[in-house]
């Protein structure tokens, strides 16, 4: 079976988060490795989504380019993906001239069989702002739930889709001001025609996850409407007509979807293979399987299809397996609260195996799941270390101790350990369907329960005493051991693929598929056993959960309340005007800035908490206010003599600086 899987492009702003892993990506990486153990034809498809208002936004409060917002997000979010063990074929970009065509082609062939036109609409306009207000850029109260912060293109209090127009008291979200509306033309994607098509396709997919279904029935109750497809933004896919200039392509219709098709393009050109693409998208026998968190429902079961219905040639999607949302320690995940566990934090504190464990025995298959740092813990200590792990460090240890790491030959097996062996095929069945129904929840729980049987077993078998008592049994019973060790390699390969490759470099079988696990093979001798897991203290999560909701460090002391100073306690803080020279990050983490100033008459190194907002290149010639006669500290090992002011709210960071230009040195009075 040729099978096409895609999780959700991530937009190239922010890091991925927990959230994120357990929506889109973690299910996704399981289900392909699985498939790619089956021997299934399957390629797994993504890329960061580098377009869209949100983009431009952050560039604005960091004060640096769209460009280099995306390239730093892109590169970090593909880092971080392939260090939590997560496998592309391809991990793409819409920024690259082939989505561009690709996404340009595609409306063009949509506008051509007469389903896109144009349409004069009423926009928001900011005067201060000399912008239009799409999309993210303008906020007010929602016309259907009342709540305020609904923004122009969504309410997430409610999950409506709105029009900046539809707000109630809007106010444009850079400079606060009232916009005006203005009338413009848009192009509109002719959604509403697909109605009856969409429902009929719905209805032949019984078997979908009940959220799907559901959203899409609230969807045709209320009638689709024809959706606008083109933006007035600089930042984007330019509409490819001409009487469009200056419009580019709305980032949710004709762009970030189709960057699945680009990337798959990018991937057949890079194998050597560059019509391959055409096999999985054109053949109708292709399974696209589409990996999306909630909030993603309604573009890909609705809108998508529609659009690949209106062009007509490409296949349509076969599953959407979209999970609902993470929750941590028992709160909705904020990012601007900072709510949230950060992949790159955690890969640079943890292991990445724990984490794909606790997370996939919590996936939000069903419902919003709660992931708490305990549970973490208790998953990492009682199963992982006190159940896999000392499963096979005992049966390793006991066959190097006794047998000098050789595998001892079984003559007929017993009872018992045909019992286990019957085990080992059922899991490896029945894990697999459940792989392949997108129950990775219960796959996950169904594995654990071969090594703790492993355990009983060897318990129950006592091979340090029949190793002296009766050594034709010992041999069985290790030999049993060893068998299911082998498996153990294959089928937590999906789940835990650092360790399969532990247990990988110890059996030294060489590449095995999903269904060998069902019957074993053993090597004739076991290389030296390497520490699967280790144990976590609660310090380590206390930690963790301190980090919660704290606002990114360094911070800033805040003021005594109601504590007035002296004046000359005052005078005694030397502020003075410094030129940034050099800037640079600290090695290991995105914060923290090394800079190296020019004070007039000597130069100095201090390390700031910027780095999320300022990018180190931004900064060089630019003035800022030091503190001069502060006591020099250590930060991160790195010596810093003096701090800048920074004005600070939450995650928003703006370098306090001067109006006009003045000489180094200069004191701040
Ligand atoms: N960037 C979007 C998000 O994070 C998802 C885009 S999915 C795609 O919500 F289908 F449009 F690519
Ligand atoms: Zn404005």
């Amino acid at each position: 079976m040729r099978i096409l899987v895609t999780s959700a492009l991530p937009y190239a702003n922010g890091d991925i988060h927990l959230g994120h892993l357990a929506g889109a990506y973690l299910p996704a990486d399981i289900y392909v490795k699985y498939h790619r153990l089956k021997g299934s034809d399957v390629v797994y498809i993504c890329g960061s989504d580098e377009h869209g208002v949100a983009i431009p936004q952050a560039a604005t409060r960091q004060g640096v380019t769209p460009r280099v917002i995306i390239d730093r997000y892109h590169e970090r979010i593909k880092q971080s993906f392939a260090d939590l063990g997560i496998e592309f074929d391809n991990y793409s970009r819409t920024s690259l001239p082939l989505h561009q065509k690709t996404a340009q082609d595609f409306f063009r062939r949509v506008y051509d069989k007469g389903y896109i036109k144009p349409r004069v609409t009423r926009q928001l306009y900011c005067v201060s702002c000399r912008m239009s207000l799409a999309d993210r850029y303008v906020e007010g109260t929602c016309p259907y739930c009342g709540s305020d912060g609904a923004r122009g293109d969504q309410c997430e209090a409610c999950g409506r889709w709105t029009e900046p127009t539809e707000l109630i008291a809007p106010r444009c979200k850079t400079c606060g001001n009232t916009p005006e509306p203005r009338e413009t033309t848009h192009w509109f994607f002719a959604l509403s025609e697909f109605q009856e098509p969409l429902r009929k396709w719905l209805e032949s997919k019984p078997d979908w996850k009940p959220n799907v279904k559901r959203f899409c029935e609230g969807w045709f109750k209320a009638g689709l409407q024809d959706r606008s497809v083109t933006r007035d933004l600089e930042w984007g896919v330019p509409v490819p007509l001409a009487e469009a200039a200056g419009k580019v392509l709305y980032v949710w219709l004709f762009d970030a979807p189709i960057g699945y098709i680009s990337s798959t393009k990018e991937w057949a050109a890079r194998i050597g293979q560059p019509d391959r693409w055409k096999d999985y998208w054109l053949d109708p026998g292709t399974r696209l399987v589409h990996f999306i968190g909630k909030d993603n429902i309604v573009f890909h079961a609705m809108v998508w299809p529609a659009m690949l219905m209106a062009h007509g040639d490409w296949v349509l999607p076969a599953e959407i397996p979209a999970n609902e949302f993470l929750n941590i320690e028992g709160k909705k995940l904020s990012t601007s609260r900072n709510w949230a566990v950060w992949l790159p934090e955690y890969l640079a504190e943890l292991p990445p195996d724990p984490l794909r464990y606790a997370l996939a025995l919590n996936l939000p298959e069903n419902r919003d799941v709660d992931f708490t740092w305990h549970d973490y813990l208790a998953r990492n200590n009682n199963e992982l270390a006190d159940v896999l792990g000392n499963f096979v460090n005992r049966v390793a240890v006991f066959l190097h101790k006794n047998y000098g790491g050789r595998v001892p030959d079984a003559t007929a097996d017993d009872a018992a350990g045909l019992e286990v062996l019957k085990a080992i095929e059922d899991t490896t069945v029945r894990v697999g369907k459940m792989i392949d129904g997108f129950r990775i929840k219960d796959a996950a729980r169904e594995l654990m329960n071969l090594p703790a049987l492993g355990n009983r077993y060897f318990d129950g078998q006592a091979p340090w005493r029949t190793f002296k008592s009766d050594r034709v049994q010992c041999n069985r019973t290790m030999n049993t051991c060893v068998r299911l060790v082998s498996a153990l390699e294959v089928l937590f390969q999906p789940f835990l693929p650092f360790t399969s490759a532990k247990l990988g470099r110890m059996l030294n079988l060489g590449r095995r598929g999903w269904d060998d696990a069902a019957r074993p093979v053993v090597p004739s001798e076991l290389g030296e056993p390497e520490i699967l897991f280790n144990k976590i203290e609660d310090a380590v999560i206390e930690a963790q959960v301190a980090k919660l909701g704290a606002p990114p460090e360094p911070s800033v002391p805040a003021a005594e309340e109601d504590e007035m100073l002296e004046f000359d306690e005052f005078r005694r803080v030397k502020l003075v005007i410094a030129k940034v020279l050099e800037a640079e990050r600290v090695e290991g983490t995105d914060k923290l800035l090394k800079l190296k100033v020019d004070l007039g008459e000597e130069q100095r190194q201090v390390v700031a908490g910027i780095g999320r907002t300022y990018d180190p290149a931004s900064l060089v010639g630019r003035s800022i206010v030091l503190v001069a006669n502060l006591k020099p500290a250590k930060i991160r090992g790195v010596e810093s003599n003096g701090m800048l002011l920074a004005a600070v709210a939450g995650e928003d960071v703006s370098l306090v600086t001067v109006d006009r230009a003045i000489a180094p040195g200069s004191e701040v009075s």
